[in-house]
């Protein structure tokens, strides 16, 4: 009978244990996705991704390094989140002046079936001349947005062409060292990310 307790004292203890660690796992996985809360799981931002830029280059994490990041997923098809937040960075960096210069935009499409570089080439003239327009391969993409926590997925699958990529929209301000250290939403005001980045340089 003590070893019926026994066990089932210990089956018990298994789920809470179980329970807790899923819990945790949630709620970490929710901040990660909340534009407004910085702390949590910022260590967890950034990793390694090889993509290719406007112009053809091959871009790593190693050439995150030495400057001020200002990283962004999305895709040149979105209708509205997307080209408003690149245009509030580019305001912002405009309104930044010459310190501007020591911060580079990115700009990572999440939608690699669509977005090819010459796609993305077009796109970024609308935007912040120094913007880097990334795209890759699917795989590409998909380790890139792994290492950036960043959610997205097609709301029909690809080949029907006519489509739309849901997908997390938070800009994320990288140290010149490569590391997070903000991060802002798509509706936070253009003065608002001046400002915080005034502070940050
Ligand atoms: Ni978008």
């Amino acid at each position: 009978m003590a070893r019926l307790i026994l066990f089932a004292a210990f089956v018990a203890a298994i789920s809470v244990a179980t329970f807790l660690g899923l819990w945790s796992g949630q709620f970490a996985a929710r901040f990660a996705n909340e534009p407004e809360t910085a702390g949590v799981g910022e260590a967890l931002i950034g990793g390694p991704f090889t993509l290719i830029d406007q112009h053809g280059a091959t871009v790593t994490e190693a050439d995150l390094l030495g400057h001020w990041s200002i990283v962004y997923f999305g895709y040149t098809f979105c209708p509205d989140v997307c080209p408003v937040t690149l245009q509030n960075v580019t305001l912002a960096l405009e309104m930044l002046g010459g310190r501007a210069s020591r911060v580079v935009p990115y700009f990572i499409t999440v939608d690699p079936w669509r977005d090819t570089p010459e796609v993305m080439a077009e796109y970024a003239t609308y935007f912040h001349a120094g913007l880097k327009a990334l795209s890759g391969t699917p795989e590409q993409i998909a380790a890139a947005a792994a290492a950036f926590r960043v959610y997205y997925s097609p709301t029909e699958r690809p080949e029907t062409e006519d489509y739309f990529v849901d997908h997390t929209s938070i800009l994320y301000l990288l140290g010149p060292d490569g590391r997070y250290v903000s991060h802002f939403s798509h509706t936070t005001a253009v003065d608002e990310i001046a400002d915080r980045l005034a502070r940050a340089l």
